[in-house]
């Protein structure tokens, strides 16, 4: 018998996409392959792009152009290409590439696995029909050899697509429509984590808190089997096990009451919302279609601060935006400052095909020197902001998931806080070293603009009460997990 085929996987772009990729995985896994040490050593090569910017997708056209010699390398390796490039061409990438074998769009990962088997008996094919119902997400149960919770931590889709078009945007198009996830599937997929060992999750989709929205507004959540977004954190934290949930990406305009009284009422929830606002200025907002103004993004910042004062904000923002000008952009340099953001992630616009903001008049063209100009002037904001914030944090105590080594190597270690704050410390000398996965407690006592230092205070198995300062009732956690099937993830947003 011949040894199983392996795979290996790039991904490129977000969280959604590298949770794609562990599904892909799980699917190989299930059709009996195992995971390549390193691609030098794989059969199989899958790419998951991105299309956010034009210079996501510009990866995958320099990718495919090196991977020909991977190929020929050795004789019966097959290219697969999967993500939102992948949606968007279709077809289009086998023609212009011959040495790809197979195209799968965002729909289709359950096929992954049949369109791998027919490349390796030479046949070329491409399945990115849209799918408008839940059919994607039956997918098949961890399998034994894929434990999928990297250091106690798993991602968990609630719904995908988006029905927003902000007008920069070509998630509407390579996502396609919202669909949401029965709260009985969420939470079942949540418990049988929580009976691995993962005690982390992150509820992910395109517009997170949008989820279940078109039932609950057409009065038949019940029916449809989904329930509002805050109700479905509530169910997440009870299940027995999860001492930590995250969620992202929100939309401000789904950040409603019931949310915000969740996150001064639930214990797991963690303090910090990844909230993107895009710009400052009420012109561009309306431009970006985004469908809130600046004041109303400011009423949703303090509103979370009142239900939970010590939550940490971070956001995204796109400067060279059609039309900006100077008075735009400092509207949005002075919406930084006010918010106290504690990070915030910029990006210089990309005109993406097919939407509406590609189409605006090339007089409204900010000039790419000045784009440029802008995008320095917020990197440079942005590089005192989590500084600032850090050094607001020395001298306080912590609780860190612990991930493994630090970067910086040697014995360090490296986990979240519930903030999720990069913090490094060292492990006690002799005694028990923490494992990925545990939570510990960290006493912080420097501040560097990417991360925290800290020094352990309470190790492993010895921890109750809620995360953060907000510590109330009690609760015993830390478990470790070494189930860790790492992939390679090129890139992140
Ligand atoms: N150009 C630049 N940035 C973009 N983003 C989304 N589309 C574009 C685009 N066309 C940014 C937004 C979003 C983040 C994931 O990427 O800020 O929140
Ligand atoms: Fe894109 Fe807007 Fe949808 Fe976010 S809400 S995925 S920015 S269209």
């Amino acid at each position: 018998m011949s040894p199983p085929r392996a795979f290996a996987i790039r991904t490129y772009g977000c969280q959604m996409n590298v949770h794609d990729s562990q599904k892909v995985a799980n699917l190989l896994f299930h059709a009996g392959y195992r995971e390549a040490a390193s691609e030098e050593e794989a059969d199989l090569l899958v790419v998951n792009t991105c299309s956010i910017r034009e210079k996501a997708e510009h990866h995958l056209y320099s990718d495919l152009g090196a991977l020909r010699e991977w190929k020929t390398a050795a004789p019966g390796r097959v290219v697969g290409v999967g993500g939102c490039v992948a949606q968007q061409v279709g077809d289009g990438l086998l023609a212009r590439f011959p040495q790809l074998d197979f195209v799968f769009g965002t729909h289709n990962v359950r096929h992954v696995a049949a369109l791998a088997e027919a490349a390796l008996r030479g046949e070329r094919a491409a399945r990115t029909e849209e799918s408008a119902g839940p059919e994607r997400f039956a997918l098949p149960e961890a399998h034994p050899v894929w434990a999928g919770g990297r250091a106690a931590r798993a991602y968990v889709t609630v719904m995908e697509g988006c029905d927003m078009f902000c007008s920069f945007c070509i998630v509407p198009l390579t996502r396609g429509r919202e669909v949401s996830r029965t709260a009985e599937a969420i939470v079942a997929e949540v418990r049988a984590l929580a009976d691995r060992g993962v005690r982390e999750v992150t509820l992910l989709g395109q517009t997170v808190n949008a989820y279940g929205r078109h039932d609950v507004r057409r009065g038949r959540e019940a029916a449809a089997g989904t329930t509002t977004f805050a109700a479905l954190l509530r169910a997440v934290d009870a299940i027995p096990g999860i001492d930590r949930i995250r969620y992202t990406s929100p939309h401000p305009r789904f950040v409603d009451d019931e949310l915000v009284r969740a996150h001064g009422e639930l214990e797991h929830l963690c303090p910090h919302v990844h909230l993107p606002v895009q710009s400052g200025s009420d012109r561009i907002l309306e431009a970006m279609h985004r469908r809130y103004t600046r004041a109303e993004y400011e009423r949703v910042a303090r509103a979370l601060r009142a239900a939970r004062p010590d939550v940490a904000l971070t956001t995204d923002l796109i400067v060279g935006f059609p039309g900006e000008t100077d008075g735009d952009f400092e509207a949005t340099l002075g919406l930084v400052r006010d918010i106290g953001f504690v990070d915030h992630y910029s990006f210089k616009y990309s005109p993406r095909p097919g939407t509406r903001a590609a189409e605006a008049p090339a007089r409204d063209e900010v000039p790419a020197g000045l784009a440029q100009e802008r995008l320095e002037r917020l990197q440079v904001l942005q590089r005192g902001l989590p500084l600032a914030y850090h050094r607001g944090r020395v001298g306080t105590r912590t609780r860190v998931r612990v991930d493994g080594p630090s970067r910086k190597g040697g014995r360090q270690l490296c986990g979240r806080d519930p903030y999720h704050r990069v913090v490094n410390f060292e492990p006690p000398r002799g005694g028990i070293a923490p494992h990925p996965g545990d939570l510990v407690e960290v006493d912080l006592v420097e501040a560097l603009p990417h991360s925290l230092i800290g020094e352990l205070a309470v190790a492993p198995g010895s921890l109750a009460g809620r995360d953060g300062p907000a510590a109330s009732s009690a609760r015993t956690t830390a478990t470790a997990s070494d189930g860790d099937a790492r992939l390679r993830v090129v890139s992140s947003l």
